[in-house]
């Protein structure tokens, strides 16, 4: 099935008086007592909710936050991101204690145009993750009009991001329609070279993304935990690293395939342990000791990355290079984000974890993308077509 990433955006429809349900990916991370911990998601929505209100509209915004489960949890309420909305937004967020049913109709009845409204966690009611069709219809009657804003959940099919559109217009949001138009751009017409670099514990996560990117690039830098597979499966001696012995011949057949597209680190850190005291040692990659382990690329695997990055055009990038929240096995992560910020690449980095150091150290910024995406994002790039966006009307579409 071909994709089609070009899809009506809120900016194609009359909104104006209009009650407006928008799908949000408000999932954000918190700690232990419910603090958000990055608001990145909900910062990124900020663009559409505000053109909405600009517009006149009424903004109803629907979100599912952590796995409940399907019944209501007061610990994956959604109430505290309403007020951390509100502080962003800078006007008031009518928290509605309810997804459905007569509250939620009551409550957005009385929306005044340019208000905004945001539901309760979706997934608190069994018919969401179900995708059931009378959930979706009960979601729908609160609204004229649905847009997916909810990028990091296009990949889910549930009520709230596919349902809802058998009953509603439905258009894409404004972070919806740059998170496909970069990585569609991306993958369908890139400025090239095209860099991928792709990273992470392991390759069985990464075959379907591996495998999509091959023929699509002219170099695939691979480090991280998955890269000892490939060295491994390449006759080098890997002492305790992780590897999936049983994705050998995956590995194979990629190696095979890629020829000299794929680079390997060729300088590895190693240590007895991925821990902080730990003593880390550089070695060459077909050098590990056999009581030693892999936990980050080395100095000259950073150089050469850095190098292709140089002369890149494009450079994707999903996974850290090591076990990069241990902080001495960073550095090749780290080495490597810099190199890509001082580059003239389209840089595009993806995956919670990569963006959480990338962001600690200062470094997401300075990436000309940072998608919001995790599953979503990685679905994409296998070439995947997600269902959240497959719903949504196409641009050329009268
Ligand atoms: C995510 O964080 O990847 C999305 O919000 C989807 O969440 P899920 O994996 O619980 O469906």
């Amino acid at each position: 099935m071909t994709v089609s990433y070009a899809k009506k955006t809120v900016a194609d429809i009359p909104v104006a008086g209009r009650r407006v349900l928008v799908r949000v990916d408000f999932n954000v991370p918190t700690d232990p007592n419910g603090r958000i911990l990055d608001d990145r998601r909900i910062r990124a929505a900020l663009a559409t909710i505000r053109y909405l209100i600009e517009q006149g509209a009424r903004v109803i915004l629907v979100s599912h936050f952590g796995r409940p489960g399907g019944h209501p949890n007061p610990a994956y309420s959604l109430r505290p991101v309403a007020e951390r909305l509100e502080q962003l937004l800078g006007q008031p967020v009518i928290f509605v204690p309810e997804a459905v049913g007569p509250a939620a109709e009551a409550a957005v009845r009385n929306l005044q145009a340019g208000q905004v409204a945001l539901l309760e966690n979706v997934r608190f009611y069994p018919g969401e993750e179900q995708n059931d069709p009378a959930f979706a219809e009960q979601l729908a009657r609160l609204a004229d009009v649905f847009v997916n804003d909810a990028f990091g959940t296009a990949h889910r099919a549930h009520a709230s991001t596919v349902g809802v559109a058998r009953f509603l217009p439905a258009v894409s949001g404004f972070l919806m329609e740059r998170e496909l138009t970069t990585l569609g751009t991306a993958l369908e017409s890139p400025r090239r070279p095209l860099v991928a670099i792709i990273g992470g514990a392991k390759i069985s996560s990464k075959i379907g993304v591996l495998n999509n990117l091959l023929p699509r690039v002219d170099s695939l830098l691979v480090g991280g935990g998955m890269a000892n597979t490939f060295l491994k499966a390449q006759g080098c001696e890997v002492g305790r690293s992780l590897v999936e012995d049983d994705r050998l011949p995956d590995a194979r057949d990629i190696l095979a395939r890629a020829g000299a597209k794929l680079v390997l680190p060729v300088e590895v850190v190693v240590a007895a342990a991925p821990r902080p005291d730990a003593l880390p040692m550089v070695v060459a990659a077909d050098q590990v000791p056999p009581d030693q382990m892999i936990l980050d690329v080395g100095p000259r695997t950073v150089d050469e990355f850095a190098r292709i990055c140089a002369s890149a055009g494009t450079v994707i990038w999903n996974g850290p290079l090591g076990m990069a929240e241990v902080a001495p096995f960073a550095e090749g992560t780290l080495g490597v984000a810099r190199a890509l910020a001082r580059s003239q690449a389209v840089s595009i980095v993806g995956g919670g974890d990569l963006v959480g150091i990338l962001d600690q150290m200062g470094l997401a910024e300075q990436m000309s993308h940072v998608s919001t995406g995790g599953g979503a994002t990685l679905e994409l790039l296998e070439g995947k077509v997600l269902p959240g966006v497959a719903v949504l009307q196409d641009k050329a579409s009268a």
